[in-house]
Protein backbone atom coordinates (compact mmCIF):
# COMPACT_ATOMS: atom_id res chain seq x y z
CA UNK A 1 0.00 0.00 0.00
CA UNK A 2 2.42 2.89 0.94
CA UNK A 3 4.31 2.11 -2.91
CA UNK A 4 1.14 3.12 -4.47
CA UNK A 5 -0.36 6.45 -2.45
CA UNK A 6 -2.88 8.00 -4.17
CA UNK A 7 -2.33 11.36 -5.36
CA UNK A 8 -3.76 13.12 -3.27
CA UNK A 9 -2.06 11.53 -0.32
CA UNK A 10 1.17 12.11 -1.68
CA UNK A 11 0.50 15.69 -2.40
CA UNK A 12 -0.36 15.91 1.14
CA UNK A 13 2.37 14.25 2.31
CA UNK A 14 4.82 16.24 -0.03
CA UNK A 15 3.19 19.45 1.30
CA UNK A 16 3.95 18.16 5.18
CA UNK A 17 7.31 17.07 4.41
CA UNK A 18 8.07 20.96 2.91
CA UNK A 19 6.21 22.76 5.97
CA UNK A 20 8.41 20.20 8.23
CA UNK A 21 11.93 20.88 6.24
CA UNK A 22 11.14 24.79 6.40
CA UNK A 23 10.62 24.66 10.31
CA UNK A 24 14.34 22.78 9.98
CA UNK A 25 12.76 19.03 10.38
CA UNK A 26 14.75 16.96 8.27
CA UNK A 27 14.53 13.63 9.79
CA UNK A 28 10.95 12.11 10.37
CA UNK A 29 10.88 8.39 12.47
CA UNK A 30 8.38 6.51 14.17
CA UNK A 31 8.77 4.12 17.05
CA UNK A 32 7.38 0.70 15.90
CA UNK A 33 5.82 -0.75 19.00
CA UNK A 34 7.73 -4.19 19.75
CA UNK A 35 6.56 -7.51 20.07
CA UNK A 36 7.55 -9.94 22.86
CA UNK A 37 9.39 -13.49 21.12
CA UNK A 38 8.19 -15.61 23.85
CA UNK A 39 9.98 -18.70 25.00
CA UNK A 40 8.66 -21.81 23.93
CA UNK A 41 9.87 -23.29 26.91
CA UNK A 42 7.64 -21.56 29.09
CA UNK A 43 4.44 -22.65 30.12
CA UNK A 44 1.83 -21.91 27.26
CA UNK A 45 -0.18 -20.64 30.43
CA UNK A 46 2.92 -17.95 30.73
CA UNK A 47 3.57 -17.52 26.70
CA UNK A 48 -0.17 -16.24 26.48
CA UNK A 49 -0.03 -14.23 29.24
CA UNK A 50 3.14 -12.21 27.54
CA UNK A 51 1.20 -12.60 24.59
CA UNK A 52 -1.74 -10.73 25.87
CA UNK A 53 0.46 -7.96 27.39
CA UNK A 54 1.24 -6.44 24.42
CA UNK A 55 -1.96 -6.96 22.74
CA UNK A 56 -3.46 -3.19 23.09
CA UNK A 57 -0.25 -2.33 21.03
CA UNK A 58 -1.09 -3.98 18.27
CA UNK A 59 -3.53 -2.02 16.13
CA UNK A 60 -1.30 0.81 16.83
CA UNK A 61 1.69 -0.78 15.38
CA UNK A 62 -0.41 -1.56 12.24
CA UNK A 63 -0.67 2.51 11.55
CA UNK A 64 2.81 3.25 12.97
CA UNK A 65 4.59 1.00 10.66
CA UNK A 66 2.40 2.10 7.79
CA UNK A 67 3.64 5.46 8.73
CA UNK A 68 6.81 4.47 8.72
CA UNK A 69 6.94 3.06 5.55
CA UNK A 70 5.46 6.30 4.31
CA UNK A 71 8.46 8.32 5.44
CA UNK A 72 11.15 5.92 4.20
CA UNK A 73 9.56 7.01 0.52
CA UNK A 74 9.46 10.74 1.66
CA UNK A 75 12.79 10.63 3.57
CA UNK A 76 15.12 8.86 2.14
CA UNK A 77 18.76 8.31 3.59
CA UNK A 78 22.38 9.27 1.95
CA UNK A 79 22.96 5.09 2.86
CA UNK A 80 20.18 3.71 1.22
CA UNK A 81 21.05 1.95 -2.14
CA UNK A 82 24.46 1.31 -1.01
CA UNK A 83 24.97 -2.40 -0.18
CA UNK A 84 28.72 -2.57 1.52
CA UNK A 85 28.33 -1.93 5.30
CA UNK A 86 31.56 0.07 5.16
CA UNK A 87 30.72 2.48 2.62
CA UNK A 88 27.01 2.87 4.11
CA UNK A 89 28.27 3.48 7.61
CA UNK A 90 30.69 6.01 6.09
CA UNK A 91 28.04 8.07 4.60
CA UNK A 92 25.57 8.54 8.05
CA UNK A 93 28.85 9.48 10.08
CA UNK A 94 29.26 11.97 6.98
CA UNK A 95 25.69 13.07 7.41
CA UNK A 96 25.71 13.50 10.81
CA UNK A 97 29.11 15.83 10.74
CA UNK A 98 29.87 18.22 13.20
CA UNK A 99 26.22 17.46 15.04
CA UNK A 100 24.52 19.94 16.38
CA UNK A 101 21.38 18.83 16.37
CA UNK A 102 21.04 18.78 20.45
CA UNK A 103 22.44 20.97 23.05
CA UNK A 104 24.86 18.28 24.52
CA UNK A 105 26.86 19.58 21.60
CA UNK A 106 27.43 22.85 23.49
CA UNK A 107 27.65 21.00 26.60
CA UNK A 108 31.15 19.92 26.70
CA UNK A 109 31.69 17.38 24.41
CA UNK A 110 35.28 17.04 23.23
CA UNK A 111 34.21 14.70 19.93
CA UNK A 112 30.97 12.50 18.79
CA UNK A 113 31.63 8.48 19.78
CA UNK A 114 29.82 6.68 16.34
CA UNK A 115 30.30 3.39 17.00
CA UNK A 116 32.69 0.73 16.89
CA UNK A 117 33.23 -2.83 15.92
CA UNK A 118 32.80 -4.77 12.85
CA UNK A 119 30.14 -3.96 10.14
CA UNK A 120 28.87 -6.73 9.40
CA UNK A 121 28.47 -8.42 13.29
CA UNK A 122 26.05 -10.39 14.16
CA UNK A 123 25.62 -9.06 17.27
CA UNK A 124 25.76 -5.35 18.42
CA UNK A 125 26.11 -3.80 22.12
CA UNK A 126 23.83 -0.24 22.55
CA UNK A 127 24.98 1.68 25.61
CA UNK A 128 23.43 4.85 26.79
CA UNK A 129 26.35 7.87 25.66
CA UNK A 130 30.08 8.10 26.56
CA UNK A 131 31.62 8.85 29.58
CA UNK A 132 34.93 11.01 30.04
CA UNK A 133 37.37 8.58 28.77
CA UNK A 134 34.90 7.66 25.41
CA UNK A 135 34.69 11.52 24.89
CA UNK A 136 38.41 11.53 25.14
CA UNK A 137 39.39 8.34 22.49
CA UNK A 138 36.27 8.81 20.38
CA UNK A 139 35.29 4.87 20.95
CA UNK A 140 32.70 3.60 22.89
CA UNK A 141 33.16 1.85 26.03
CA UNK A 142 36.80 2.13 26.45
CA UNK A 143 36.43 3.02 30.08
CA UNK A 144 35.81 0.50 33.42
CA UNK A 145 32.37 -0.25 32.10
CA UNK A 146 34.16 -1.36 28.52
CA UNK A 147 36.19 -3.24 30.06
CA UNK A 148 33.75 -5.37 31.97
CA UNK A 149 31.70 -4.98 28.69
CA UNK A 150 35.09 -6.70 27.09
CA UNK A 151 35.30 -9.55 29.32
CA UNK A 152 31.40 -9.85 29.09
CA UNK A 153 32.11 -10.41 25.23
CA UNK A 154 35.63 -12.62 25.80
CA UNK A 155 33.09 -14.98 28.17
CA UNK A 156 31.02 -15.34 25.13
CA UNK A 157 33.82 -16.46 23.28
CA UNK A 158 34.10 -13.33 20.88
CA UNK A 159 36.51 -10.69 20.69
CA UNK A 160 35.79 -6.68 20.72
CA UNK A 161 36.12 -6.75 16.98
CA UNK A 162 33.61 -9.31 16.36
CA UNK A 163 30.93 -7.41 17.57
CA UNK A 164 30.01 -3.65 17.28
CA UNK A 165 29.01 -1.41 19.83
CA UNK A 166 27.37 1.77 20.00
CA UNK A 167 25.19 4.25 22.07
CA UNK A 168 22.08 5.85 22.13
CA UNK A 169 23.45 9.27 22.02
CA UNK A 170 26.59 9.99 20.55
CA UNK A 171 27.74 12.99 22.82
CA UNK A 172 28.98 12.90 26.17
CA UNK A 173 26.01 14.12 28.42
CA UNK A 174 27.73 16.92 30.98
CA UNK A 175 28.78 14.96 34.25
CA UNK A 176 27.55 11.52 33.10
CA UNK A 177 24.13 12.29 33.60
CA UNK A 178 21.76 10.68 31.68
CA UNK A 179 20.80 11.83 28.02
CA UNK A 180 17.37 13.67 28.47
CA UNK A 181 14.29 12.53 26.23
CA UNK A 182 14.90 15.02 23.83
CA UNK A 183 18.80 14.44 23.04
CA UNK A 184 18.16 10.52 22.97
CA UNK A 185 14.94 11.32 20.41
CA UNK A 186 17.30 13.21 18.15
CA UNK A 187 20.18 10.92 18.40
CA UNK A 188 18.72 7.32 18.30
CA UNK A 189 17.65 8.23 14.36
CA UNK A 190 21.21 8.05 13.57
CA UNK A 191 21.83 4.77 15.71
CA UNK A 192 18.76 3.02 14.13
CA UNK A 193 20.40 3.78 10.64
CA UNK A 194 23.68 2.11 11.77
CA UNK A 195 21.81 -1.00 12.75
CA UNK A 196 19.72 -1.19 9.36
CA UNK A 197 23.01 -0.90 7.83
CA UNK A 198 24.62 -3.89 10.15
CA UNK A 199 21.53 -5.79 10.24
CA UNK A 200 22.54 -7.93 13.56
CA UNK A 201 21.10 -11.28 14.33
CA UNK A 202 20.69 -9.81 17.75
CA UNK A 203 21.07 -6.39 19.68
CA UNK A 204 21.73 -6.20 22.94
CA UNK A 205 20.82 -3.29 25.23
CA UNK A 206 22.61 -2.67 28.20
CA UNK A 207 21.07 -0.83 30.35
CA UNK A 208 17.35 0.76 31.13
CA UNK A 209 18.00 4.03 28.79
CA UNK A 210 19.45 1.12 25.74
CA UNK A 211 15.71 -0.69 26.34
CA UNK A 212 13.36 1.91 26.79
CA UNK A 213 14.82 3.70 23.57
CA UNK A 214 15.17 0.86 21.34
CA UNK A 215 12.13 -0.56 22.33
CA UNK A 216 9.75 2.38 22.83
CA UNK A 217 8.46 0.62 26.13
CA UNK A 218 8.67 2.43 29.62
CA UNK A 219 9.20 -0.99 31.59
CA UNK A 220 11.74 -1.21 34.66
CA UNK A 221 14.77 -3.08 33.51
CA UNK A 222 14.07 -5.94 35.55
CA UNK A 223 10.78 -6.70 33.69
CA UNK A 224 12.45 -6.08 30.29
CA UNK A 225 15.51 -8.68 30.51
CA UNK A 226 14.99 -12.10 30.41
CA UNK A 227 13.62 -12.61 27.31
CA UNK A 228 14.00 -12.04 23.37
CA UNK A 229 12.11 -8.94 21.39
CA UNK A 230 11.79 -8.65 18.01
CA UNK A 231 13.25 -5.27 16.96
CA UNK A 232 13.45 -3.58 13.58
CA UNK A 233 14.95 -0.26 13.62
CA UNK A 234 12.29 2.55 13.34
CA UNK A 235 11.80 4.69 10.29
CA UNK A 236 14.47 3.42 8.08
CA UNK A 237 15.05 0.83 5.90
CA UNK A 238 17.67 -1.82 5.53
CA UNK A 239 19.47 -1.92 2.09
CA UNK A 240 18.76 -5.62 2.32
CA UNK A 241 14.73 -6.26 1.86
CA UNK A 242 15.52 -10.05 3.03
CA UNK A 243 16.49 -8.72 6.36
CA UNK A 244 13.72 -10.14 9.27
CA UNK A 245 15.11 -7.82 11.62
CA UNK A 246 17.16 -8.43 14.91
CA UNK A 247 15.98 -9.88 17.89
CA UNK A 248 17.00 -7.98 20.92
CA UNK A 249 17.71 -8.48 24.59
CA UNK A 250 17.63 -6.47 27.73
CA UNK A 251 20.33 -6.72 30.14
CA UNK A 252 21.98 -4.66 33.12
CA UNK A 253 24.36 -1.77 31.71
CA UNK A 254 28.13 -2.53 32.56
CA UNK A 255 28.62 0.18 34.88
CA UNK A 256 25.91 -0.31 37.14
CA UNK A 257 27.29 -4.13 37.21
CA UNK A 258 30.47 -2.70 38.93
CA UNK A 259 28.54 -1.52 41.23
CA UNK A 260 26.43 -4.23 42.09
CA UNK A 261 28.05 -7.05 40.86
CA UNK A 262 24.93 -9.55 42.07
CA UNK A 263 23.69 -8.61 38.99
CA UNK A 264 26.73 -10.08 36.96
CA UNK A 265 24.71 -13.93 37.82
CA UNK A 266 21.63 -13.02 35.94
CA UNK A 267 23.61 -10.84 33.32
CA UNK A 268 25.62 -13.87 32.12
CA UNK A 269 21.55 -15.94 31.85
CA UNK A 270 20.81 -13.15 29.51
CA UNK A 271 24.12 -13.29 27.34
CA UNK A 272 23.68 -17.30 27.05
CA UNK A 273 20.13 -16.77 25.85
CA UNK A 274 22.20 -14.86 22.45
CA UNK A 275 24.53 -17.21 22.64
CA UNK A 276 22.21 -19.84 22.11
CA UNK A 277 20.12 -18.13 19.68
CA UNK A 278 23.41 -17.62 17.94
CA UNK A 279 24.71 -20.94 17.93
CA UNK A 280 27.98 -20.05 19.81
CA UNK A 281 29.33 -22.61 22.50
CA UNK A 282 31.22 -20.31 25.65
CA UNK A 283 34.81 -21.02 26.39
CA UNK A 284 35.23 -22.99 29.50
CA UNK A 285 35.47 -20.93 32.74
CA UNK A 286 33.32 -18.20 30.74
CA UNK A 287 31.40 -17.32 33.79
CA UNK A 288 34.58 -16.45 35.68
CA UNK A 289 35.53 -14.72 32.64
CA UNK A 290 32.64 -12.34 33.15
CA UNK A 291 33.27 -12.05 37.32
N1 LIG B 1 28.62 3.86 29.17
C1 LIG B 1 27.88 3.84 28.04
O1 LIG B 1 26.66 3.71 28.09
N2 LIG B 1 28.49 3.96 26.90
C2 LIG B 1 29.80 4.10 26.78
O2 LIG B 1 30.29 4.20 25.66
C3 LIG B 1 30.55 4.09 27.96
C4 LIG B 1 29.95 3.98 29.15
Amino acid sequence: MPRTLDAETRRALAERVRYCHELGIYDFYRREPTSVVTDPTLSPAIQSELREEMSPRKAAAVRVVEEDRILEIVSPKPEYGVGDPVAALKLIREDLGDCTRCKLHKQGRKQIVFGVGNPRAELMFVGEGPGADEDAQGEPFVGRAGQLLNNMIKAMGLRREDVYIANVVKCRPPGNRTPEPDECETCSPFLMRQIAVIKPKVVVALGATAAKNLLAMNSSLGELRGRFYDFKPAGVRSSDPSWPGARLAVTYHPAYLLRDPRQKGETWKDLQMVMKYLGIEPPKKAAEVVG
